[in-house]
């Protein structure tokens, strides 16, 4: 057992040993749960990043920057290349997909707090006519690429590991998910899952707030927790055995997430980039999306809050706006570039302020408090905050088609009205009707459209055998 003086004294030296308000009363059991959980925390690391997190919200950096958009030579766009580059991206992707050096990175460890489902949100049926859910979607996406690279290229293996990240509440049910639906036919030895990080939440003060008399109030660490994890949960050595040196991260709510897509990675690797995102037109000047821009000319991702109206609004050239590199969270990584993690210093990726409604015991009166109202703070970090780190001849750019690659699931059904199972089915289903008018198919004009399996269709290439089919009705295709 940890030695409780020297956690005391720790404690103390941090300003945070009110942890042990209620130590003398804990039973022998929960003293020691509770020292192991107190031993895994650095008090004096939390108190400074709750004293810089609490200073900067009293005194915001007054300098925003100078932003811009992008540099020409750190983007392309799939809306403007000619189909020979697209076509040259591909082959490339292709091939680094052949020589099984590609990985694919899951972030599955938010709590989906505004979708409200008891289940990891992996697990959410969209109401397509299959049911799959997006954990299903996503896994025979990986499946029908591996089968697609074998077929184009004669390589009789090619695996694509695909590196899950859970978070304390995600981790337990997505494991028993993915087990009681048999890896949806993946090996499970190329399935990994790993955990991010969490940290105490603290009060307005800064102080760690007690979940209960004999454990800390804790949190998942933000998608940031990635890099920390990816060193410390050993997926980078995983990768390092298993040669990989390209890596595709993107978010579990996006059910037309194109997993290790070729066309990204061959652009990705071509231009010998560290990092690479990929982006969407941002809609209109007031869609309240982070962009991906150039700030003080280096990469980075800001808030819509940060820029004023007029530069919101601003037109290009070609008459679209200025800054319309809407984020979607789709990373390429070199593992070269990730090996360097552990050198980053704590520095590197700042802690983001979100308050929120935390359960915890009451100092005073020792009685549990069920908050109506934001009562701390989850500090979290973002991906994409090293990006600033980086030069922009490291970096680059694709712009990609929303109707084809984005369609996120954040939002209960009936409340919002975007982003929610009823828009992600729709886009899904629109999308496999333009695939198959493509290959020569038919429709009623009222069917929204069909659902095409990934393990038929990765991006819409495979479907000569639906040429001539009609359909009257929306349904799953079969072949
Ligand atoms: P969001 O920020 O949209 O969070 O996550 P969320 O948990 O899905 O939903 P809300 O905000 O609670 O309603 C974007 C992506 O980052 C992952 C999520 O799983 C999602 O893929 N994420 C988020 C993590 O992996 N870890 C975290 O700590 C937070």
């Amino acid at each position: 057992m940890p030695a409780l003086e020297e956690l005391r004294a720790a404690y103390a030296a941090a300003g945070q040993d009110h942890v042990f308000t209620f130590y003398d009363s804990l039973t022998s059991t929960e003293q020691a749960s509770f020292l192991t959980q107190l031993a895994s925390i650095d008090p004096a690391r939390i108190t400074h990043i709750a004293s810089s997190v609490l200073s900067s919200i009293t005194f915001p950096d007054s300098t925003p920057g100078e932003i811009t958009p992008l540099p020409s030579a750190a983007t392309a766009s799939l809306l403007t290349a000619s189909s020979a580059d697209i076509a040259k991206w591909y082959d490339a992707g292709i091939t680094l997909l052949a020589q099984n050096s590609v990985a694919v990175v899951l972030l599955a460890g938010g709590q989906g707090t505004r979708l409200g489902s008891a289940d990891p949100k992996g697990c959410f049926d969209i109401g397509l006519p299959s049911h799959a859910s997006l954990f299903e979607l996503q896994a025979h996406r990986i499946l029908g690429l591996q089968r697609l690279v074998q077929d184009t290229t004669g390589v009789t293996k090619v695996v694509i590991p695909w590196y899950i990240m859970t978070s304390g509440p995600t981790r337990a049910p997505t494991e028993a998910f993915f087990s009681k639906n048999r890896y949806f036919g993946l090996a499970p030895s190329d399935v990994i899952f790993f955990e991010q990080g969490v940290l105490p939440c603290i009060d307005n003060s800064g102080k760690i707030m007690l979940d209960t008399p004999s454990s800390v109030a804790v949190a998942p660490d933000g998608n940031g927790g990635i890099y920390r994890a990816l060193v410390q949960q050993h997926v980078l050595a995983d990768m390092a055995a298993r040669g990989v040196k390209h890596v595709h991260a993107y978010c579990v709510d996006n059910c037309l997430a194109r997993l290790a897509d070729p066309v990204f990675l061959g652009f990705a690797s071509s231009r010998g980039v560290a990092v690479a995102t990929k982006s969407v037109p941002k809609r209109a000047p007031e869609e309240s999306v982070g962009l991906i821009v150039s700030k003080n000319k280096r990469p980075a991702v800001i808030e819509y809050s940060e820029i004023s109206t007029e530069m919101a609004a601003a037109r290009a050239e070609d008459g679209e706006l200025a800054l319309r590199t809407a984020n979607i969270v789709n990373h390429y990584y070199s593992t070269s570039y990730l090996a360097d993690i552990p050198e980053w210093p704590e520095s590197y990726l700042p802690y983001h302020v979100a308050r929120k409604k935390i359960p915890c015991t009451d100092l005073t009166t020792g009685t549990r408090i069920a908050p109506a109202s934001p009562n701390g703070i989850k500090l979290e970090q973002f991906i994409f905050d090293c990006f600033p780190q980086l030069q922009m001849s490291e970096f680059a750019n694709l712009e990609v088609r929303r109707e084809d690659e984005f369609s996120p699931l954040k939002n209960k059904a009936g409340t919002v009205g975007e982003d929610d199972a009823d828009s992600s089915r729709a886009d899904l289903l629109r999308q496999g009707k333009r695939w198959l008018l493509a290959a020569g198919a038919s429709f009623d004009d009222d069917v929204l459209g069909v659902e095409v399996p990934p393990l038929i269709s990765y991006a819409g290439e495979g479907l000569d055998a639906a040429k001539g089919k009609h359909f009257s009705d929306t349904c799953l295709l079969t072949l």
